[in-house]
């Protein structure tokens, strides 16, 4: 490996105001400093990828730039010793692929700290199915069991459930024992959801903005993804004492509603992040999904995408079409 050594990256560039990305030759000396550098195997597209390749100036300052907030590889040198030349390694979040060259490249080089061991068992293809948004959606259901939910409770809604988050957390939440219910926004894919363990599915409409402060109290606790009025929406119609883990914000990051929820339902509304959290918790949550946690129906409808599809599928996350994990194999 010397610093000549070339590679391939799928870079965004600005071109008369538009964001285009495409497939171009890097040398390694072109990557960032950093203490590792790791041959990336794989990387997975997630909602702020989808930003960053579009010109989101709060998720990426300055282009050229590649993308992608995920990667697995194996380290290829490390200046610290660990994590060990040969060992395989996660690094999500922190500043990957936001404004340090990220997973879409087949090279990265990060800080040290940045570095998760890969769980035995787990391939970095496996590790890329889960990606950031397996994470998030564990931390997600983690929180809502750190508050004490449980299944007899009551239901568990799941909104944006078809998306990389969400499914996760259907699957997840399933396998715990919750009764989940699967809000979507599309009707084709309630089969899907079923089958990842959604008891009952509903569609968008449930969270339609409704002029009463409070609804019917139907789910004990929730998960959102989507953040926005239907999350306004949402917390009217949890039970006394429910939670609420929210982490996202395809429908907007305002957050209209009134504290009615809060004092006199005493629901509790669970903030997540997933990015610059300290490695040890993400190395716990990791851990869990390689063992107790594991989400086998997940792992097995995952898509794998090359460089060159990278566009389009990008651009399925924007309209909200997206649906299922997608990993991206630089072998492809
Ligand atoms: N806090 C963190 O650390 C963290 C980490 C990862 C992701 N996130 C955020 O979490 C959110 C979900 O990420 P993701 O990777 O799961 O994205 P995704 O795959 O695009 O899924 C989002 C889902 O939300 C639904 N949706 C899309 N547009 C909507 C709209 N306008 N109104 C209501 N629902 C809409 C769709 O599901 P249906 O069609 O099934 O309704 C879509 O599949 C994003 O905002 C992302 O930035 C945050």
């Amino acid at each position: 490996m010397t610093t000549n050594t070339e590679f391939q990256a799928w870079r965004v560039e600005e071109k008369d105001g538009e964001y285009v990305g495409q497939e171009q030759t890097l040398k390694v000396s072109d990557l960032p400093e950093g203490e590792v550098l790791i041959r990336v195997h794989h990387s997975s597209l997630n909602y702020k990828d989808a930003l960053s390749a579009s010109g989101n100036k709060g998720v990426t300052r300055s282009y050229p730039h590649t993308p992608g907030i995920d990667a697995a590889g194996e380290v290829v040198e490390s200046a610290t010793g660990e994590p060990a030349v040969g060992s395989q390694v996660i690094v999500t979040g922190y500043d990957l692929g936001m404004n340090t060259d990220g997973g879409f490249g087949e090279y990265i080089r990060v800080p040290a700290s940045w570095c998760v061991p890969m769980p035995d068992g787990w391939n970095t293809r496996t590790a890329m199915i889960y990606g950031t948004a397996g994470l998030t959606a564990g931390l997600c259901v983690q929180k809502l069991l750190q508050m004490g939910a449980r299944p007899e409770q009551g239901q568990v809604a799941v909104s944006g459930a078809s998306g990389a988050v969400g499914s996760v957390a259907v699957e997840l939440l399933s396998s715990l024992g919750f009764e989940v219910v699967a809000i979507s926004g599309k009707a084709d894919h309630a089969a899907a959801l079923k089958d990842l363990g959604a008891k009952d599915v509903q569609g968008r409409e449930i969270l339609e903005e409704q002029k009463k402060p409070l609804l019917k109290p139907v789910f004990a606790n929730a998960v959102d993804t989507v953040g926005g009025a239907p999350l306004a929406e949402l917390l009217k119609q949890i039970q006394p004492g429910g939670s609420v883990s929210i982490c996202g914000l395809v429908a907007g990051p305002q957050l209209p509603t009134t504290v009615l929820p809060f004092i006199l339902r005493g629901v509790n509304l669970l903030g997540v992040d997933s990015v610059e959290i300290p490695l040890s918790e993400k190395q716990s949550v990791w851990k869990k999904f390689s063992g107790e946690w594991a989400c086998p129906k997940a792992e097995a409808s995952a898509r794998d995408i090359g460089r060159a599809e990278l566009d389009d599928a990008l651009k399925a996350f924007l309209k909200g079409a997206s649906a299922g994990k997608i990993v991206l194999d630089h072998a492809k």
